[in-house]
């Protein structure tokens, strides 16, 4: 099995990580918790942005100064979990337009069901991130990459908290154009295809709906 992601092992990730996973801490820190993840998360994911110069005037004397080129990039988040990583990622990029994709997967059949879909028109002339903690059996992320890529999106990469290397196996060999970023790689899914040992439901936990 080829596993191809990007696992951003930072100490301060790890830690978080842990906490967050523990059964024991409540919503509202598990929330500030993946806020914090994500902001520490897309400073590995947006490392190779392009930049490009422009003259400004220092005290001292003129000079060419870096600044991001190109186009603002898009967030999107798939609904409703990928919520729990937007604002730790706008903390970085403010200026970065959001998408969102609805989506929850059939507890049954485990396959993903659409039911919103909102992104920039322009999604086609701009990096665009997906963002969700839970790559599982990655029928959902696969799902929302094909609906992005229907809608023009050309330059993607995929972000997640946790994955099951089933999800990145899977994900790789339906997107294999679309670099994925993971916060760590777990052991394997259990038979109602959750990540083991995993955190559990994220969306339940952010919100406490269960
Ligand atoms: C969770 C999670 C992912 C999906 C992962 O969402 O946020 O979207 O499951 O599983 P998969 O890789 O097997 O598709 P859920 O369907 O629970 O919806 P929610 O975000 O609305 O809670
Ligand atoms: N969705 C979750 O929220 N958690 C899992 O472990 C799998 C899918």
């Amino acid at each position: 099995m080829s596993l191809e992601a990007t696992v951003v092992d930072h100490p301060l990730v790890q830690h978080k990580l842990t906490l967050m996973r523990d059964k024991n801490t409540p919503s509202a820190v598990f929330r500030q918790l993946l806020r914090e993840i994500s902001t520490l998360l897309t400073y590995e994911v947006l490392r190779d942005l392009p930049l490009t110069t422009k003259k400004i005037q220092t005290p001292m004397e003129e000079m060419d100064a870096p600044v991001l080129a190109g186009k603002k990039l898009v967030f999107v988040s798939i609904l409703r979990a990928g919520n729990g990583l937007l604002d730790g990622m706008l903390d970085l990029v403010p200026s970065a337009r959001v998408g969102h994709v609805g989506l929850y997967r059939d507890p049954v059949t485990l396959t993903p069901v659409e039911y919103y879909m909102k992104v920039p028109e322009d999604i086609g002339d701009r990096l665009a991130i997906a963002v969700d903690p839970m790559l599982a059996t990655a029928n959902s992320a696969s799902a929302a990459l094909t609906r992005l890529k229907e809608v023009g999106a050309k330059n993607l990469k995929f972000v997640s908290l946790l994955s099951a290397p089933e999800g990145i196996e899977a994900l790789s060999s339906a997107h294999p154009d679309v670099p994925i970023y993971t916060a760590a790689l777990d052991s394997h899914l259990n038979d109602h295809g959750y990540i083991v040992p995993g955190l559990g439901d994220a969306g339940d936990r952010m919100y406490g709906t269960k």
